[in-house]
Formats: C-alpha cells, sequence, structure tokens
C-alpha cells in the first residue's frame, strides 16, 4: 500500500474572473511543503461537465456522459480532497454541487477538507459542504481554512489585492491542523479499506 495518500486540490469556481486560483495555490504549496501527500491540482474548469443528466447516481448504475465518466475516473484515483470552496449565496457553487453529484462511489469512505473564503470565510458554504459529504460517506475534518472579513478584503482583487503571503500568519494554524486531520483521516480509511480487501 502507497503510504502517502493522494489528495486532490479541487477548485470549485470555474468563472473566468474567479479568484480561486490565490488560495488555491496557497493550499497546495502548504500541503506539498510537508511531504505526507501526493498531490494533484483538479481543476472543475478541465471537466466540462454537464447539468447533472443521468438517469440516477452511478450508486445505481453507470453514468452514460462520457464526461461524468471521465470525471469519476478522476475523483477514483484519490484517497481524499481539499475543497477550494467560493460562497456563493451561502452556498457552494453550483459547478461544485454538480461535481460533487456527478459522482457517488468514488467518493465514499474518503475524507475532505477545505479552504473558504468570502465576507465570513465561507463559513456557511463549507457547512453545507459537509452536509453534502454525509450523503456521499465522506468524513470532514473539523478544522478548515476560512480566509474571511480584514484578510479577504487585503487579498481579493476587488479590493486590496494583496498575495496571500501577507495574511498567512492568520491561516497558518488552521492549514496545519486541517491538514494533519486529513492525512490521518486518509490513511485511517486506506488502512480500513486494506484490511477489508
Ligand atoms: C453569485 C455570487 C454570490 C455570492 N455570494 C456570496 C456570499 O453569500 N457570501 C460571501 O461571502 N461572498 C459572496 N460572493 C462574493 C464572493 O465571495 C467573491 O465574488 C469570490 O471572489 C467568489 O469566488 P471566485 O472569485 O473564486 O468565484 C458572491 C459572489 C457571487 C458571484
Amino acid at each position: 500500500m502507497n503510504s502517502k495518500p493522494r489528495i486532490a486540490v479541487i477548485i470549485g469556481s470555474t468563472r473566468p474572473t474567479r479568484f480561486a486560483d490565490a488560495p488555491a495555490q496557497w493550499i497546495l504549496k502548504q500541503a506539498e511543503a510537508r511531504g505526507d501527500m501526493d498531490l494533484e491540482l483538479v481543476d472543475l474548469r478541465d471537466h466540462p461537465l454537464p447539468f447533472f443528466d443521468e438517469m440516477a447516481s452511478n450508486l445505481w448504475m453507470p453514468s452514460q456522459n462520457p464526461e461524468a465518466v471521465r470525471w469519476q475516473e478522476t475523483v477514483g484515483r484519490f484517497d481524499g480532497y481539499i475543497f477550494v470552496v467560493a460562497e456563493y449565496n451561502h452556498s457552494i457553487t453550483a459547478a461544485l454541487k454538480n461535481a460533487l453529484d456527478q459522482a457517488y462511489k468514488e467518493w465514499n469512505r474518503k475524507p475532505f477538507t477545505a479552504i473558504g473564503y468570502g465576507g465570513t470565510g465561507a463559513t456557511r458554504a463549507v457547512e453545507h459542504l459537509r452536509g453534502i459529504g454525509v450523503e456521499l460517506q465522506m468524513v470532514s475534518t473539523h478544522a478548515a481554512v476560512h480566509i474571511g472579513g480584514g484578510d479577504f478584503m487585503a487579498v481579493h482583487p476587488a479590493f486590496g489585492n494583496k498575495p496571500i503571503s501577507e495574511i498567512e500568519a492568520s491561516l497558518l494554524q488552521s492549514a496545519k491542523t486541517a491538514l494533519d486531520e486529513l492525512v490521518w483521516w486518509a490513511k485511517a480509511t486506506m488502512a480500513a479499506k486494506a484490511a477489508e480487501a
């Protein structure tokens, strides 16, 4: 068994002028520096999924749309996930919700954490994500990274447009805790699956 969990950093916003790349790159750098995960950036822009149009979730029958099948293969390659979460009207983006719906079995019994950003650090969106994760039989970390309030204003291109490195002092502890938990759960679920097999 590969002892290092394979972790995807999934960018949940696809709009052309998104801010998402900055937090995605920042959390990728933090995670890579640890050396205890194999990381890959997964951009929903590279997965032009239709709005869900299958007969049922792939729990019940194989999906027909080739993009959905390709997405399921991508999701299935990983042991855990770091979602990059924008808050749109107090929830996750429609693009991320659709991507979550377009797989089922591939998410099961895997952990995730999140880096959220917005006025309140996308706390409401991350809580919604956790509820969705329960239905997908996933496990959420207790900790997550939240870029909110003055920090969000400082780094968002519409306001301060500073690099995230300028506000990272207030993010590093939560990032460490969230990533520690993610690795712990990834190893635990990988070991449990290996024992079952
Ligand atoms: C449709 C829409 C809804 C939004 N709703 C919220 C919200 O509920 N809470 C919040 O903090 N920010 C909200 N915002 C502002 C976003 O936090 C901000 O635009 C952020 O840059 C979005 O992420 P993105 O640029 O990566 O797409 C909203 C933005 C959009 C476009």
